[in-house]
């Protein structure tokens, strides 16, 4: 038997043996792959956090901007919202990726992180039809391999909900902008709330932090009817918080999580082990999720 399971990893998914996979639990990962394979595409969703999972990390050791920066934009908002909005991030990405604290402990923290540049925005009166320039003149930027993840879920009518701490607005128009807001792509994000002349003057809904995405699973995404009858489910994300977007998913049979360990690597990489089925290293593609859809599909 032990064969068979190696013949899986190494033959049909030669992906799962480069360098910067690492499973706690190979075989209970080899598995879900294979009940998902049996269950068929017809059972599967994809769940996926937005920034630092489907965008890319760094490229050429550079940060690639989440949605919410790449509104530091001049079209958008002035100097002095820039520099704030910097010490905002230094003062809270630090304790976002703590590996000494728990999720509860970094709660209160995000929420005022999540409030207080939400405030800033909104005072900077930032206006709808500025958003696509901004996005353009951005230095965002999908993972290697992002197409062949986009086209092949819409091509094998898997739905794919992302699911995003990030700006909503900004996250469909980088979407749009690379060719793959398909049909099959439904969005739970912080979205703007414009007044009739086009200009921000609140956030819509709920707001969603890294470390509140059961809520919204629970009260939106269960509601989603495009979802319903999929018990299936592969889950990717870059935080520990990304674990519960799938927690709105009623009678779950087989959940396969990929984790992307982008930052803080040799600290948090034994907590993200114990977390996640699939960790991955500093890889900036979408080989992995590429292959196991390949095979699953
Ligand atoms: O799409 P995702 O849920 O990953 O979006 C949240 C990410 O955006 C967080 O990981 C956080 O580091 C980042 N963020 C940011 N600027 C903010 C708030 C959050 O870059 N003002
Ligand atoms: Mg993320």
């Amino acid at each position: 038997v032990l064969a068979v399971w190696h013949q899986l990893t190494k033959t049909e998914i030669p992906e799962l043996s480069k360098g910067s996979v690492v499973m706690r639990e190979r075989r209970r990962v080899e598995e879900t792959i294979r009940a998902m394979r049996r269950a068929g595409a017809c059972r599967l969703q994809v769940i996926s956090d937005f920034d630092m999972t489907l965008s890319r990390f760094a490229h050429n050791g550079r940060r690639v901007p989440t949605t919410h920066n790449i509104l530091d934009n001049r079209l958008l908002i002035n100097e002095e919202c820039t520099k704030k909005m910097k010490e905002l991030l230094n003062t809270y990405y630090p304790i976002e990726i703590d590996a000494s604290r728990s999720a509860k402990e970094k709660l209160p923290f995000m929420v005022e992180w999540w409030t207080k540049v939400h405030e800033l925005l909104i005072e900077q009166r930032i206006r709808k039809d500025m958003l696509a320039q901004a996005v353009k003149e951005s230095r965002t930027m999908l993972r290697d391999g992002y197409k062949v993840f986009f086209d092949g879920l819409h091509e094998s009518q898997v739905p794919l909900l992302i699911f995003s701490a990030g700006v909503g607005d900004v996250l469909e128009e980088v979407i749009r902008q690379n060719g793959v807001f398909h049909s099959n792509v439904h969005v739970i994000s912080n979205y703007m709330d414009f007044d009739h002349a086009g200009v921000l003057r609140a956030f819509k809904g709920q707001l969603i932090h890294t470390f509140n995405k059961r809520e919204g699973a629970v009260t939106q995404a269960a509601g989603l009817a495009q979802l319903h009858g999929r018990p299936n489910v592969l889950l990717l994300g870059d935080s520990l918080g990304d674990l519960t977007m799938a927690d709105g998913v009623s009678d779950p049979h087989h959940v396969l999580t990929v984790g992307f360990l982008n930052d803080q690597v040799e600290e948090r990489k034994e907590l993200y082990m114990n977390a996640f089925d699939i960790v991955l290293v500093r890889d900036e593609t979408m080989d992995v999720p590429n292959a196991i859809l390949r095979n699953i599909t």
